[in-house]
């Protein structure tokens, strides 16, 4: 199946990597003077996550790292993106820094260069330290400036070996997630800090990226969106407008301010609320960037629904449509059409998948392998959807699969596996899945023809 990907049309330099995120994977949370997120708070607050479960321990990868990047050279990996835990580096959000948290940072990417592995850095996937939020989070500038400060440390410490940085991970889960539908941390439903902290935190955005420059050299410096393909539930009017209000919270709002288009008009309206704008702003959030993180997971089909929250429509569920674990559409042309989206509507010179993966309940199998055919055929449908948008002209350089291990999947715990690697929990063993050993064969696959080409 893996003959169904134009492999010939992704660039011989293409990176092929996996994805994880600090908190989802790390444990450790409450060692070596890392303080409390805001992640911690919420997810030890009863009744937040299935089965109450935390990041306490999850992979325990904090202890366990060098095993990691061992388990991604025989994937033969040669890019990881990882983040950052802010708390980690700055127990209290600013002020003083705590050198074992960036020792934590500086021996993980050592380990990463030495195993040929080009580490790709975000410095934020949502784990604001709890001081921070305590002081009133991303709804506040304060937070954005404070983020800029992070990040200058965080660039002046690895910016001497990494230099593809991300700033923020998924901002629209941030503050539409977080601070509108409540279902992830702070958790808070309110229309007007939901609508703040987005502002800040593309003003953060904005601010990181010039503090990254500042203090190293060639740098590349992007931003990660999940973003999907929208349809309307039915040719009418309504549902027409409704697709298009959709498409302005979750596409539009996080892509217009970064490409110097502004925030959009018929979504201002929408929200009804006050930007903390200041002039200047604008020009901040919109200095150019190297790249473009897409992580694309499902489409979505909606319906007016005038009397519902913000904006105001309702996704549709479409019969006979294949999903995964997550109950999420499977529709691998939605990659390639954002993609080309990217391409032509923002001018986007060079994108990575950032993310991209399915959940399935795995288990392992009395032979003691991990077979997940159908995490097997979404990972194959939707990089044959990659390299074709990458045929039809996408500047695609690199794509991250979600996720290099099972791991704490926010407010599903650690009951949905999104893993190429199977994790045991209770024992910590790692597993790789097929899916895993599927993908590392079709790396190799597209490396040989590079070789062949030489
Ligand atoms: O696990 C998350 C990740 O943290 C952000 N993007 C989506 C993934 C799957 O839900």
């Amino acid at each position: 199946m893996s003959d169904a990907i134009d492999l010939a049309a992704l660039p011989h330099d293409f990176r092929w990597g996996t994805a994880t995120s600090a908190y989802q994977i790390e444990g450790a949370v409450a060692e070596d003077g890392r303080s409390p997120s805001i992640w911690d708070t919420f997810s030890h607050t009863p009744g937040k996550t299935d089965n109450d479960d935390h990041g306490d321990t999850a992979c325990d990868h904090y202890h366990r790292w060098r095993e990691d990047v061992a388990l991604m050279s025989r994937l033969g990996l040669d890019a990881y993106r990882l983040s950052i835990a802010w708390p980690r580096v700055m127990p209290e959000g600013d002020g003083l820094v705590n050198p074992k948290g960036l020792d934590f940072y500086d021996e993980l990417i050592d380990g990463l260069l030495a195993a040929g592995i080009t580490p790709s850095v975000t410095l934020y996937h949502w784990d604001l330290p709890q001081a921070l939020q305590d002081r009133g989070g991303w709804p506040e500038r304060e937070t954005a400036e404070h983020f800029a400060a992070y990040a200058s440390v965080v660039a002046e410490r690895l910016g001497d070996r990494v230099s593809h940085w991300t700033t923020l991970n998924e901002p629209s889960c941030s503050a539409w997630i977080g601070h509108l539908e409540g279902k992830m941390a702070p958790g808070l439903t309110d229309l007007t800090a939901a609508v703040r902290a987005s502002y800040h935190l593309l003003l953060g955005h904005g601010l990181a990226a010039q503090a990254i420059r500042a203090a190293t050299s060639g740098a590349e410096v992007g931003i990660v969106n999940n973003l999907s393909t929208v349809f309307p539930a039915s040719d009418s009017p309504e549902d027409e407008a409704a697709a298009r209000r959709h498409d302005g919270h979750v596409n539009r709002w996080w892509l217009d301010p970064v490409h110097g288009r502004g925030f959009p008009a018929d979504m201002r309206e929408v929200y009804g609320v006050d930007l903390p704008e200041r002039p200047g702003d604008l020009d901040i959030i919109a200095a150019p960037l190297d790249w473009l993180g897409l992580n694309y997971y499902f489409p979505a089909t909606v319906a007016d629904d005038p009397a519902g929250p913000v904006p105001h429509a309702r996704s549709v569920r479409r019969p006979d449509v294949p999903r995964t674990g997550m109950d999420w559409e499977i529709e691998a042309s939605g990659i390639e059409t954002l993609l080309l989206r990217l391409t032509h509507e923002y001018g986007a010179r060079k994108l990575y998948v950032t993310e991209n993966g399915s959940a399935f309940p795995d288990t392992v199998g009395p032979d003691g392998t991990v077979d997940d055919p159908e995490r097997q055929d979404y990972l194959v449908g939707h990089l044959a959807a990659c390299a074709s948008a990458a045929r039809k002209g996408a500047p695609l350089a690199g794509y991250f699969a979600w996720s290099l291990l099972d791991n704490f999947e926010w407010a599903y715990g650690y009951a949905k596996r999104f893993g190429l690697v199977h994790v045991d929990y209770a024992t910590q063993a790692r597993t790789i899945k097929g899916s895993g050993h599927r993908y590392a064969d079709i790396v190799r696959a597209h490396g040989e023809l590079g070789r062949g080409a030489a």
